[in-house]
């Protein structure tokens, strides 16, 4: 007997003909919500019930009161949904939707520098396992990094994992003993300062827009530094038609949406024969993945117990000192 169509050898699953029409009926069914990252396709931003960056995602997160949570964001992102929210069912297109900064800062190892550093508090990107969330003092995000180092005071602090994040935030901070672990994203690491500055003398009139996460030589050519939603708010706010933009192109959907008329330029990569500027993790989650996911529920995204309790400790003292912060 032929074998039958599973979720592990999706090659040979049949889809319907019309998967948006499909994903819609089984997320009724399945009393479901689709939360979605701005590096997603935009054919799953479109679907989503909510699009939006890691922090408004965790904010959206806390509030779910559907059954199901599809996350269609990368695994740290459903993990902290699942923190958030452990009544209900979190499931994520494709588990193997990781992230170059999670998978660059194991917790042992994460420990074994916090005792190197005389145990010196931890200030954690939301870019982590729960495991490296369970061991750290407060969580940030690229929307509220600046904000969460500050209300940490002048001791030296370690911020993990995002070496240029942290750079950053040391900066505008002013906290010159911050102590740095060395991860990067893959995606913002390899836009070229040069090929920036080449761009920019052949766009005076461009703004350039950068997510934080890009290197030094980028950000410091940067008119604007922000968070995914920030630099979508600001492409669109701007006075400036063209608009030169370093970070993953899965946020030029919703300004193309909202500002169809801007001329919007992908900053240039290291190496310009590759789509480097598409998350690799990211773009793991597709529609007949999310399909699956729906009709399945699964992958199932879970996250033990006392590993949860410690987790959401600083992750909910992030929430509440965010929600202080002016809008
Ligand atoms: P945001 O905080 O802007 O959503 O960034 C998430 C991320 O993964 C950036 O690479
Ligand atoms: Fe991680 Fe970078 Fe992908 Fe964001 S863009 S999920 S930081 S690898």
């Amino acid at each position: 007997m032929a074998d039958l169509p599973t979720l592990d050898n999706p090659a040979q699953e049949i889809f319907p003909r019309d998967l948006e029409a499909a994903i819609t009926d089984l997320k009724r069914e399945r009393n479901a919500v689709i939360l979605a990252h701005y590096y997603q396709e935009s054919e799953i931003q479109d679907l989503a019930d909510f699009v939006g960056d890691s922090l408004a995602l965790a904010q959206a997160a806390k509030n779910v009161e559907a059954d199901v949570i599809v996350f269609c964001g990368v695994h740290f992102m459903a993990e902290t949904a699942k923190i958030l929210n452990p009544d209900r069912k979190v499931v994520i297109p494709d588990m193997a939707a990781s992230c170059s900064l999670a998978e660059g800062c194991p917790a042992d190892e994460l420990q074994a520098f916090i005792d190197e550093h005389d145990g010196a508090p931890v200030l954690s990107y939301i870019n982590t396992t729960a495991d490296v969330k369970a061991i750290s003092d407060l969580i940030c995000t690229s929307a509220n990094a600046v904000a969460m180092a500050k209300s940490m005071g002048d001791q030296p602090i370690i911020f993990a994992p995002d070496r240029h994040l942290a750079r950053w935030v040391a900066e505008k901070a002013d906290l010159p003993n911050m102590i740095i672990w060395q991860g990067s994203c893959i995606v913002h690491e390899q836009f070229s300062a040069k090929g920036l500055a080449q761009l920019k003398v052949r766009h005076p009139e461009a703004e350039v827009l950068a997510h934080p996460e890009c290197d030094n030589g980028v950000l410091a050519q940067a008119d604007f530094i922000a968070s995914t939603t920030g630099i979508i708010t600001r492409a669109i706010e701007s006075p400036a038609k063209t608009l030169i933009i370093a970070t993953e192109d899965g946020v030029f959907h919703q300004i193309h949406a909202k500002a169809p008329d801007k001329e919007l330029i992908q900053a240039p990569g290291m190496d310009e024969s590759c789509a480097c500027n598409q998350c690799p993790y990211m773009r793991l989650n597709t529609l007949e993945k999310l399909y699956l996911c729906l009709r399945d529920l699964k992958p199932e995204v879970t996250v033990p117990e006392d590993i949860r309790l410690a987790a959401l400790r600083p992750i909910e003292r992030m929430l509440e000192l965010s929600a202080q912060l002016p809008k």
